[in-house]
């Protein structure tokens, strides 16, 4: 529940700010640039301008610390106790969502040089982590959302298996899950992998519904009704997971190596551009 809460006030801070920036702006960014500096709110407005410099400056720090708080609680052991690693990874595409897009009104939609290079660079970061978080959510996670291993997501198959079993309608519900399962082969490349994602995710659905009007028909207890759908639910996930491991792995590889080496491209022209436009004497209020 605290969870939810707190997803939906990181969705709904972004959305508040994101109209807000944009219904503020809106009349300046449908101008045509060569027409904006009649307005009367170009001084304010301009890339250069107070309100849009301000808002390079808050978007790019979110990106910052959206980037260096992930990676410094993942890499870092004196930080392995502080919070899920998945709460923090929550809170870095937060900050990497909503910086890049008021990163992208700081430009007021118009862009040149060495920071159109930056621009580019992050909103294609920004994007590719939307594919990076579903390849994320493929690979099966213990609590504190660290990796399992082969051994341990056997183990916990087995675990919720055994849990499952200890009541008729459970060892029903097994059943039902395994043969669901078993009409899906498992994926011998990264395509058939892809294919496999999309008809899994209908499959978990319908497995999903299936097992809850199971439980439903034979459950009166509210209690045990809940346990037994949170345990067919984790058991069907995990068993989904586990087919399509090895090349959620190799596209997780993959995709890290298109996101790390954007990072730094992206972080490197964004201090020459900030050095230039510090250069040519643009300080913001300070
Ligand atoms: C990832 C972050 C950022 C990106 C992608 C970015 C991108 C841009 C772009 C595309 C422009 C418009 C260039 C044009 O007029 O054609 C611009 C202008 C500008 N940016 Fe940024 N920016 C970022 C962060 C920052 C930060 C942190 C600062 C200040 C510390 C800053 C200061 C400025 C200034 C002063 C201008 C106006 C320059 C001029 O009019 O000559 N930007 N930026
Ligand atoms: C400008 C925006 C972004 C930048 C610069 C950025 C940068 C990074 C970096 C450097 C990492 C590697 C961290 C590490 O392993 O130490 C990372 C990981 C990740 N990012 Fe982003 N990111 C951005 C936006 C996003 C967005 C918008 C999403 C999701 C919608 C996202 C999802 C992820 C995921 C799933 C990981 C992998 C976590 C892991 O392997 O532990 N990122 N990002």
């Amino acid at each position: 529940m605290a969870h939810k809460v707190f997803l939906l006030f990181l969705v709904f801070t972004s959305l508040l700010a994101i109209v807000t920036v944009a219904l503020n702006g809106f009349g300046y960014y449908v101008t045509p640039t060569h027409m904006r500096q009649f307005r009367e709110d170009f001084e304010m407005m301009k890339p250069s301008g107070n309100y849009s410099h301000g808002l390079g400056i808050v978007g790019a720090s979110m990106i910052i610390i959206g980037v260096s708080g992930y990676s410094t609680r993942k890499r870092v052991k004196t930080f392995w106790t502080l919070g899920k690693l998945s709460r923090w990874l929550e809170i870095h595409i937060f900050l990497c969502l909503l910086g890049p897009v008021l990163v992208l009104f700081h430009t007021t939609f118009k862009a040149g040089g060495v920071a159109a290079i930056s621009l580019w660079t992050m909103l294609s970061v920004s994007a590719s982590g939307i594919i990076g978080r579903f390849l994320y959510a493929q690979i099966p996670k213990n609590l504190q959302g660290n990796e399992l291993t082969a051994a341990q997501i056997t183990g916990e198959l087995d675990r919720l298996s055994v849990k499952l079993s200890s009541s008729p309608i459970g060892d029903q519900l097994t059943r039902t899950i395994y043969k669901s399962f078993e009409s899906l082969p498992k994926p011998k490349s990264i395509w058939e992998a892809i294919a496999t994602f999309v008809k899994l995710a209908s499959l978990r659905r319908a497995i999903r519904r299936q097992a809850r009007a199971m439980i439903a028909a034979k459950v009166h207890s509210h209690q045990e009704a809940h346990e037994l759908q949170v345990t067919a639910t984790a058991f069907a996930s995990l068993i989904q997971k586990s087919l399509v491991l090895n090349q959620a792995g190799k596209l997780f590889y993959y995709w890290h190596a298109i996101h790390l080496p954007f990072t730094v491209i992206m972080f490197i022209t964004l201090a020459a551009h900030v050095t230039v436009t510090m250069l040519l004497g643009y300080r913001w209020i300070f």
